[in-house]
């Protein structure tokens, strides 16, 4: 995720920017840049790749001010490179921005039509030309801001400077996290209280739609309206480690939590409910996956297990084959793939060996190559003819979460999409799917509250040597998923099957010793897994269900029952995988294992 720091002040600002953004490395990124308010005038340094280059580039050719902004960029809208990272500077204005404008084409035709011109890809420079459009002696600096933000649809926490004004930075939010940290004669904004722990504990969060003008003695916030604000002022105590994981004791728990607000990315922009319609980007949609006879999906690992599920959403909404495999089996086994196929790679780094050699064969083959990826312009994404960024951010546990519920939206706005192109789904049925996805970051955050309880759970099924996780149709990808998490950090064996497959073999092993976590919330199959359970139970199984609020038959046979509301099915997996990654966690961390990482796995295999 993007890094930003602002400082305003009598010190030399630039190696305050510099090791606050060292501090903000660990989020991951792929370039760096610092802005100084300087002799009238905004100079700026960028770098592509490591702080290091940047580091190197400044001692080169050296920056001093006392008023700057700095940013460490994880690209999502052009791809990485100098160009394309921030602070980004147009006449007087230098900006730093996380989050997605939603309609930067829009805007930035609107800008071009006046006659702008643009140094780089990214949806961030169009805020800077549009402050500048705005600027005039009436509306100052923050009025200007305030101006441009007004135009602005999307996710941003924003950090502005201006040359003619070098003592003060403007600070704005919008679903995406920004703070201020107050020192003594200094201020400082920032994404992430570990860039300035080293500076100040004394923190002020914005809320959404604040804009904060801060100089080095003062902090007025405003709303977007100009109208004045009061946010209190918080002491922090977190140590940095705490404050990296922003005070969850493991990244894993942090980005299990992060899901409702990735998912929610994943879909900016890309909804267009009213018409039932998905808007995809120029590249995906000319590859017209909708004509293709047959879809194959390659994947490794967490992805394989979306792109299993994708194969019944598309299958079901769009009536395309589709055929999944796990990239080091098909890589090997000669497959049949041919001009007419489409083939989708899965994989949240863009880096995994296998499925690139996979996506190799398809190219070599002649077939459209899609792939679905975490990581902008890595190995993957850039053999493929077009990309569908997931939006999750950067995933620092080992054990995949937000990168597999993104790459579920990702499927299902694909699946839609395609069944609209191929009439298989109206538009109202397409307006009603949309409508149950955009639940989905509601209905996480209802379930994510219960994470206290999940762990009670988890302290009785802890000495257990092993589970069963079952489900039907598209709760077996996910029973496949939550046995996953539970081997990845647990190390505790367990392994999924579909429901209806238990009867040819894992009865055997039920008993009263071995927890059975069944995925049976309401739909066409509830009834048959049912049946299933009542085999279980007569053998003195244990059963940890997930079912549907309402549900009064399978709680009853349950040792413990997790409930998601009753809601449309396509919104089910979001939610029952959510209690099943809860469930792995607190195990594991009761257990007092490295959640973060486990031992023997690696993040990302680019080996064989
Ligand atoms: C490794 C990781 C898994 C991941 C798999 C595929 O095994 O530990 O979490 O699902 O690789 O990675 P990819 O980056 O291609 O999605």
């Amino acid at each position: 995720m993007c890094g930003i720091i602002g400082y305003t002040g009598n010190r030399d600002c630039v190696q305050i920017i510099q090791s606050g953004l060292g501090r903000l490395a660990y989020r991951g990124y792929d370039s760096a840049g610092i802005a100084v308010c300087s002799n009238g005038d905004i100079d700026l340094r960028r770098s592509h790749g490591k702080l290091e280059n940047l580091i190197a580039r400044l001692t080169r050719e050296p920056l001093r001010g006392h008023t700057g902004i700095g940013h460490t960029r994880w690209a999502t809208h052009g791809r990485p490179s100098e160009s394309n990272a921030h602070p980004h500077r147009y006449g007087k204005f230098a900006i730093v921005h996380n989050g997605i404008i939603e309609n930067f084409l829009e805007l930035r035709q609107e800008l071009i039509a006046r006659g702008h011109e643009f140094s780089s890809e990214t949806d961030t420079e169009i805020v800077a030309h549009l402050i500048s459009e705005y600027y005039t002696p009436d509306t100052g600096f923050a009025g200007a801001v305030r101006a441009a933000l007004r135009r602005v649809r999307g996710s941003y926490a924003i950090v502005a400077i201006c040359a003619d004004f070098p003592d003060e930075i403007v600070a704005a939010r919008l679903q995406s996290p920004l703070l201020i940290a107050l020192g003594d004669g200094e201020n400082f904004a920032a994404s992430d209280i570990a860039a300035v722990l080293a500076h100040s504990r004394r923190i002020i969060f914005l809320e959404d739609g604040d804009i904060a003008h801060i100089k080095a003695d003062t902090v007025e916030i405003q709303d977007i309206t100009g109208q004045p604000v009061q946010r209190p002022v918080k002491t922090v105590q977190w140590d940095i480690s705490a404050a990296e994981k922003q005070g969850y004791p493991h990244y894993m728990l942090k980005e299990i939590f992060e899901q409702p607000q990735k998912i929610t990315d994943t879909f900016r922009g890309r909804i267009l409910e009213d018409e039932g319609q998905i808007n995809l980007d120029e590249k995906t949609a000319n590859l017209e996956f909708e004509k293709c006879s047959r879809i194959q999906i390659v994947a490794c690992g967490t992805s394989y297990h979306a792109g299993l599920l994708g194969k019944y959403i598309i299958e079901k909404l769009a009536r395309i084959p589709v055929d999944v495999d796990v990239a080091s089996e098909y890589r090997y086994r000669n497959p049949i793939i041919t001009p007419q196929d489409g083939f989708i790679a899965i994989s949240q780094s863009g880096e995994t060996a296998d499925t690139y050699a996979c996506l190799k064969i398809a190219r070599e083959r002649g077939s459209k190559i899609l792939s679905i990826c975490n990581v902008m312009d890595s190995t993957i994404p850039r053999a493929s003819d077009a990309t569908f960024y997931t939006r999750a951010d950067p995933e620092i546990g080992v054990a995949s979460t937000k990168a597999f519920t993104t790459q579920l939206a990702s499927l299902m706005l694909l699946a839609i999409h395609f069944a609209r192109r191929r009439q298989t789904i109206t538009a109202g049925d397409a307006r009603q799917l949309l409508n149950a996805l955009r639940s989905v970051p509601h209905h996480m955050e209802t379930i994510l509250e219960t994470s206290d309880s999940v762990r009670s759970v988890a302290q009785k099924l802890l000495r257990a040597s092993s589970f069963l996780y079952l489900g039907r149709n598209v709760h077996y990808p996910i029973a496949l998923e939550g046995a996953l998490k539970l081997k990845e950090i647990s190390y505790i064996h367990a392994e999924a099957y579909p429901s209806g497959e238990m009867k040819h073999g894992p009865i055997a092993l039920i008993d009263e010793k071995l927890p059975v976590v069944v995925i049976a919330p309401k739909n066409a199959t509830y009834e048959k897994t049912l049946s299933n359970l009542q085999e279980v139970k007569a053998r003195g199984g244990r059963i940890i269900s997930i079912v549907s609020e309402g549900d009064d038959m399978l709680p009853r046979v349950s040792e413990h029952a997790f409930v998601i509301p009753d809601c449309e099915e396509i919104v089910q997996p979001f939610l029952s995988v959510l209690y099943l990654q809860l469930l792995a966690y607190h195990i594991a961390d009761l257990l007092g294992n490295d959640v973060d990482q486990p031992r023997n796995l690696a993040k990302s295999v680019t080996v064989e």
